[in-house]
């Protein structure tokens, strides 16, 4: 006898459209690295945005505080620590306690478009080793809405909380 699966009205699905999150530049212009924020996490701690990152663009190293699950859209990215590369249609998994230096090959073509799901956030480190920043979807958040700031944009309605 087949079951019949009926769902309560309090479980709500929702979809962010791409398009209506606009792409701004993490930290400066033309610092190599975009991002969209399409869902801020705020309940549980776990946050998802795009970055596209130009060639030879390279992030601070950082320690992961929980998972991190990515999906990489166009391009070509890497760890400077572990000998793949991740290349269109792949999947990236990342555990809690990873600690790892993003890098984006110089040789690559064009943009590289990675999809990130972060729980909890990151520990970023200067090359002394210094930790200097914790970020986490309210640290994105922050960072998104300065890159709004810069480019006179709202906040857009369509990224989820
Ligand atoms: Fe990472």
């Amino acid at each position: 006898m087949a079951t019949q699966l009926e769902q309560t009205s309090e479980v709500v699905t929702s979809v962010v459209h791409g398009a209506d999150v606009p792409w701004v530049w993490m930290g400066f212009e033309n610092s190599g690295v975009e991002m969209k924020l399409l869902r801020r996490g705020r309940e549980d701690e776990v946050y998802t945005f795009m970055n596209r990152f130009a060639p030879g663009f390279m992030a601070p190293r950082h320690l992961h505080l929980g998972e991190v699950h990515a999906w990489t859209m166009e391009g070509c990215w890497c760890y400077l620590e572990y000998d793949w590369k991740a290349r269109a249609g792949d999947y990236v998994y990342e555990p809690a306690d990873s600690i790892h230096t993003l890098y984006v090959p110089e040789e690559n073509e064009g943009l590289t478009t990675v999809l990130f799901t972060v729980e909890k956030g990151l520990d970023l480190y200067d090359e002394n080793g210094e930790l200097f920043m914790t970020q986490d979807g309210a640290g994105l958040e922050e960072l998104y809405r300065a890159g709004l700031a810069e480019q006179g944009l709202d906040w857009p309605d369509a990224i989820l909380p």
